[in-house]
């Protein structure tokens, strides 16, 4: 049974990974408790609900529908939830379990992090996007009119509870959008994991146990040793953003509705690896290698009738946002990867450019495509933050 220690400021707790967790969830939650609150979505409750209420049997429970969706993850849904709480009895004595994916990890998380001014939660997660990442390290939130997750607290957990079979039942475009997160994981911080995604890719998309098992436990060490080291997002949790910079683009550009946030993230990493080959940062083998899983372990959808200078734009709203500064993750080779700004709009344009059009292919390398790259020293100076990798 693996456990990874998360150690923050805030709270030192454990995610844990085992088969059939969620029948044994009551261990996690404090004989002191009060009223145990389940947030969870309907999906959810029908498929995993009987294990979850025989955990809790013998505890004064209650559970609680949130109706799941991006579009719903509101500040309106957590009052709602939170005066169902109050006229069920909830006291400061109460406890969260956010149970489901990573909305309602979001979503319950910022619930229990404010109803009281703050009480205990535990976090099941039930899809890998969750249980990789979403549900580890305590940040919890909802989103705006003017923006994603712009609203929201860091609240710890008592405990992370990942059960892998939970993953049984999820759809296979919602599998692989959590994989495309796991792929990130080997990229930023671990070949071994890269290797195995690679080798094992038939056994990895068949859901194996054994494998799955692996895969998850590699990309939650990894999320646990992170926010261990830095849980307010400062150089080293950035990191983690390796293709979100340009994968937030892409899902803001297209109204959060045609890629999901995993898929969204793969073409943003494919963007980062170019961008990394183009300013001859990353090795042509390694580059090749990170196109191909990603590919491997796709389709994403269409990226029929995405501009370009649409993206860019997205990217200097950012810009503004983030006081002038635009972070890359860039891979300096398969396991380590360094976080730039100030890298140029050019680079930036060519290397969108060419995962949009996709143009390396199958070809045997990237060099075929990457033709314009130039020496290190030859190239404005990136500002480069704190060197990071093994
Ligand atoms: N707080 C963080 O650090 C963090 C990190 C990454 C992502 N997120 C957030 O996570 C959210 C995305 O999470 P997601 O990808 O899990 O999406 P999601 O929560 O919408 O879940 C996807 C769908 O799968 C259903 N589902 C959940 N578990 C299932 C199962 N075992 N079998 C079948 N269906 C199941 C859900 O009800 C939902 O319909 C975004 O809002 C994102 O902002 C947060
Ligand atoms: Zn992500």
């Amino acid at each position: 049974m693996p456990r990874f220690p998360v150690v923050t400021p805030q709270r030192s707790y454990d995610a844990i990974i085992e088969r059939g967790l969620i029948s044994r969830a009551s261990g996690y939650v404090p004989a002191s408790a009060g009223i145990v609150f389940v947030v969870t979505t309907e999906d959810v409750w029908k498929l995993f609900g009987a294990a979850l209420e025989s955990a809790l049997r013998g505890r004064s429970f209650k559970v609680l529908f949130f109706p799941g969706g991006e579009e719903r993850k509101r500040l309106s849904e957590v009052e709602k939830l939170a005066e169902q709480m109050v006229e069920a009895g909830g006291d400061r004595t109460s406890l969260v379990i956010a149970f489901g994916g990573g909305i309602v990890n979001d979503i319950g998380g910022f619930l229990a992090s404010a109803f009281m001014r703050g009480i205990p939660l535990v976090q099941i997660p039930t899809t890998l996007l969750a249980q990789v990442d979403a549900a580890v390290g305590g940040k919890t939130g909802v989103n705006l009119v003017s923006g994603k997750n712009l609203f929201g607290a860091f609240h710890q957990p008592l405990a992370v509870l990942i059960d892998p079979d939970a993953l049984a039942t999820l759809s296979d475009r919602e599998y692989r959008a959590g994989l495309y997160e796991v792929i990130k994981c080997g990229v930023i911080r671990d070949p071994e994991l890269f290797r195995l995604l690679e080798s094992r890719h038939d056994d990895v998309l068949a859901r194996g146990p054994e494998v799955v098992d692996r895969i998850i436990a590699a990309a939650v060490r990894i999320k646990a040793e992170v926010v261990s080291a830095d849980e307010r997002e400062g150089d080293l949790r950035r990191i983690l953003n390796f293709g979100h910079t340009v994968g937030h683009a892409l899902e803001a550009e297209t109204a959060y509705s045609r890629f999901l946030h995993g898929e969204a993230v793969a073409f943003g990493m494919k963007a980062a690896t170019l961008l990394a080959r183009g300013a001859a940062e990353l090795p042509d083998a390694d580059c090749s290698r990170i196109l191909d899983v990603i590919d491997d372990y796709g389709p994403i959808p269409a990226l029929d009738g995405i501009a370009v200078d649409r993206l860019l734009a997205r990217l200097q709203s950012d810009k503004k946002t983030l006081k002038g500064k635009v972070h890359f993750v860039l891979p300096e080779r398969i396991g380590a990867v360094r976080v730039v700004s100030g890298v140029p709009d050019n680079e930036i344009r060519s290397a969108i450019e060419e995962a949009l059009t996709g143009l390396w292919g199958r070809m045997s390398s990237c060099a075929a495509v990457v033709n314009r790259r130039r020496p290190i020293n030859n190239r404005p100076q990136l500002n480069k933050l704190p060197h990071i990798g093994h």
